[in-house]
Parts: structure tokens; sequence; C-alpha cells
């Protein structure tokens, strides 16, 4: 069954029309990517599915209920997790604590899961106990990313995972969220880095001024001239 469904989304910004008529799917065990110039349209879109931005019009489907009239604790409940651009911990809280703060209300297996999050990113288990805001940049998104698998999500949405890391810490950072596809969590993301966003989704759609422009398997797109034009259309 499709995991997520977009259909004719359209969404403003005060009177400035930000995405229009947007159609996507992400289905069960994906890793799909969203690509476009800054100001394309990527983060209104992923907000309008977190319940954080309202659409005017179209709809939201998680397993085929709507959901785009849902506040975000309640989209989160459903199980789809979000990743905000920025990470957004809380600085002067430890590793271990940023993770705590996502257990869910009555959670009974919060050790278990922070564990799963150190099995995923084994390199911060030595940091867990230092503030989040005296780790690198990538030692932060790892956090960031392991806080929002607290919920145990079906769908992880990342906004701009390589923002502010190397490309060393961008290739680790879009493996591992490839790595959870395989074990079950969807993966739906807006990138800037085009070749490394392709290396790591099975399909990607391609914005250009609040427009899907192009979509289709990464495979076939990284290899699309017209990608890499739509792409840098924006930034000259
Ligand atoms: N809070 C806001 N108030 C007014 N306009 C906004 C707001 N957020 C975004 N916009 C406008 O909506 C459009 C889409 O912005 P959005 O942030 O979704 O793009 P993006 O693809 O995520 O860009 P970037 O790659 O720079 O993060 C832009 O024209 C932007 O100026
Ligand atoms: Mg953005």
């Amino acid at each position: 069954m499709t995991l997520l469904s977009v259909d004719s989304l359209s969404a403003y910004h005060g009177n400035v029309r930000a995405l229009w008529d947007v159609s996507l799917k992400v289905e069960e065990g994906e890793t799909v990517a969203l690509l476009g110039a800054n100001g394309a349209g990527k983060s209104t879109l992923l907000r309008s599915i977190m319940g954080l931005v309202r659409p005017s019009s179209g709809s939201v489907k998680l397993r085929g209920e709507e959901i785009s009239s849902r506040r975000p604790h309640e989209i989160v409940s459903r199980g789809v997790s979000f990743v905000p651009e920025g990470r957004r911990l809380f600085p002067a809280m430890t590793a271990d604590e940023n993770l705590a703060v996502a257990v869910p209300r009555g959670c009974r297996d919060a050790e278990q899961r922070m564990a799963e999050v150190y099995s995923i990113f084994p390199s911060l288990t030595e940091k867990r106990s230092l503030q989040a805001g005296t780790l690198s940049g990538g030692e932060q998104q790892m956090i960031a990313i392991g806080r929002a698998m607290m919920t145990k999500p079906a769908l992880l949405v990342v906004d701009e995972p390589s923002l502010g890391l190397s490309p060393a810490a961008t290739g680790r950072t879009l493996k591992a969220l490839r790595g959870l596809a395989d074990e079950g969590t969807s993966v739906l993301l807006a990138e800037q880095n085009l070749d490394l966003a392709l290396s790591a989704s099975d399909r990607a759609y391609v914005f250009e001024n609040g427009h899907i422009a192009m979509s289709g398997a990464s495979a076939t797109l990284v290899n699309d001239p017209h990608v890499r034009g739509a792409y840098l259309g924006g930034e000259v």
C-alpha cells in the first residue's frame, strides 16, 4: 500500500503562493528525494505534510487516511517523524537527553529505543554524555535524526540533512538514512546536494518555483542533463 500520497497540494505564505498543485507518493520502504534550488518550495511541502503549514487545497494521505487537517502531534503519533532544517537540538542538553525528550508518553522500552539509535550511529555512543552544542555538525545531525527515530516512525521526513556538513559527513548521513529504509522506515528528504541525494534515494522529484518539474528513478535522473539545468536555473 502507498504510505504517503500527496495530491494537488497548494500552499501560500501570506499572499505568496509557494506550492502549485503538487502531487507525489512515497511507497513503503522507499527513500524519496526532493530536489530544487533555494526557494523552490521543498521545506513548504515537508512542513505541509507535518501539519506545520496549512495547505489551501489538495490532500495529504497516510496509508489512505486524510491527515492534512491534523495537528503536528497527531501526525507524529500516526507514524511520521520530522527532522527540521537546522536540526533544532537543545544545545545545553546531552545527546542522551536530546533523545529522551522524544520518548512517547507511556513508552516502556525507551532504553531499547535509545540503544537502537546508537546502533545506527555507533560513533555517537562515546559522545552520549556530552552537551549536544559542543558536538560537530555531523554529530548533531545524527542526534537530530536519532531523536526523530525514537518514535519508531513508518516515515521519516528530513529537511536538508547536508546543511552545514562536509561532503564526507553528508555522505555518511545520507547512507545512514538509506539504511533506515532497508529496515522498514521510509524516508522523504529535501536536499540541495544533487549527486549525493540521487545516489542515496530510489526516486526523486525535482522542484521548480513550487511546481514539480521532473520526477523519476534516481538512477535515471542522475544522467539527465535537464535535471542539472533545472537545478542550477534558480541559482544563476
Ligand atoms: N515563513 C514564510 N513567510 C513568507 N514566505 C515564505 C516563508 N517560508 C517560505 N517562504 C517563501 O516560499 C517559497 C518557498 O520556500 P521554501 O522554504 O519552501 O523553499 P526551499 O525549497 O525549502 O528553499 P531552501 O532550499 O532555500 O531551503 C519561497 O519563495 C520563500 O521565500
Ligand atoms: Mg528549505
